[in-house]
């Protein structure tokens, strides 16, 4: 029961992450950690070891900091399996896509899981700014699409975006709300189908200021870190927070955002395009606007 509004289908149980970065995983481990039987599916062999690891280490760390007990912890991990085909995704009631954010990708990636899904299965994408109304006009079901907007990192983050598109299926949002609110106990916040829905379309434009603060030489990553941590009780400064989403997550965000609105507050500056160019992107790189060596 969602918003007064009873759900009338089967609750989701069986449920498809496509793609094991930052996202994939911490979607998978969210999943799982609520008792859903889940699936990943990466596209490299080495993913089929390095994505557990990924995720048993986060677990670990919750069973370090008493958020989690050792069975907890356990049990989530058998209810993970692995795959590197897509086939495998047949017998999911819901597949939700964590691929990087490149519109190309996302529509090939699409197409497939249109033909090897049921077709009552709902696919869901996590981008942050491509609109979920392109992506489902690759599927020949887009009723059954839409967008789960998750938030990084996913199992520490209350915020879930909601995204139905013109096209979806009132049921389909229905059921998906259930499955934020509910099952994996988030916030839904239901949002039109714009580029960068409510968050990123906000965050994104304060965290390209940043840079261009940076950029101009008006002040350093470290000063204007410390401004929004100290004087705005920011957890997290712009320029760290940047290395933390991923600069090439960041860039394309923008890209989308401006593609959408046209606003020149939504162009990439051109330090962050150099730095995605030169493979300094963030944490994940080892090296962003701060160094993870
Ligand atoms: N990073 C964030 O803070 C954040 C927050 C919210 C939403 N998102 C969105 O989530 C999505 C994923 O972001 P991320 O930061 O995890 O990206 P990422 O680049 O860290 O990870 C993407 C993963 O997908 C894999 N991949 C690439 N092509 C694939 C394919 N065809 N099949 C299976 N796997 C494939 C890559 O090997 C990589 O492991 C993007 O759309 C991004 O915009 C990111």
């Amino acid at each position: 029961m969602t918003n007064g509004v009873a759900t009338t289908a089967h609750p989701i149980e069986r449920v498809g992450v496509v793609g094991s970065g930052a996202m994939g995983a911490g979607i998978v481990e969210l999943c799982a950690v609520r008792g859903l039987d889940v699936r990943l599916a990466v596209s490299r062999e080495s993913s089929l070891t390095s994505a557990p690891q990924r995720i048993a280490a986060s677990l670990n760390r919750r069973v370090a900091k008493q958020k989690l007990t050792e069975d907890e912890r356990d049990a989530a991990l058998a209810r993970i399996s692995l795959t590197t085909d897509l086939a495998d995704l047949g017998d999911r009631q819901l597949v939700i896509e964590a691929v990087p954010e490149d519109e190309s990708i996302k529509l090939d990636l699409f197409a497939t899981l249109d033909k090897v899904l049921e077709p009552d299965a709902i696919l869901a994408s996590t981008t942050s700014a491509i609109t979920i109304t392109k992506l489902a006009r690759a599927t020949t079901r887009p009723q059954r699409v839409l967008g789960i907007h998750f938030f990084n990192p996913v199992v520490a983050m209350p915020l879930v975006e909601l995204v139905p598109t013109l096209l979806t299926d009132q049921d389909v949002s229905r059921r998906a709300e259930s499955f934020i609110a509910d099952t994996l106990d988030r916030r839904p916040l239901p949002t039109q189908d714009r580029s960068g829905f409510v968050v990123n379309a906000l965050l994104v434009p304060y965290l390209l200021s940043a840079i261009r603060m940076v950029e101009s030489g008006f002040s350093s990553a470290e000063l204007v870190d410390q401004g929004m941590e100290l004087g705005c009780a920011h957890p997290m400064g712009p320029l760290r927070l940047c290395d933390m989403i991923g600069l090439d997550v960041v860039a394309a965000a923008a890209d989308a955002l401006y593609g959408e609105f046209k606003e020149p507050l939504y162009t990439p500056p051109p330090l962050l395009s150099r730095m995605v160019e030169s493979g300094f992107l963030g944490r994940k790189s080892g090296r962003g606007f701060y160094d993870y060596a």
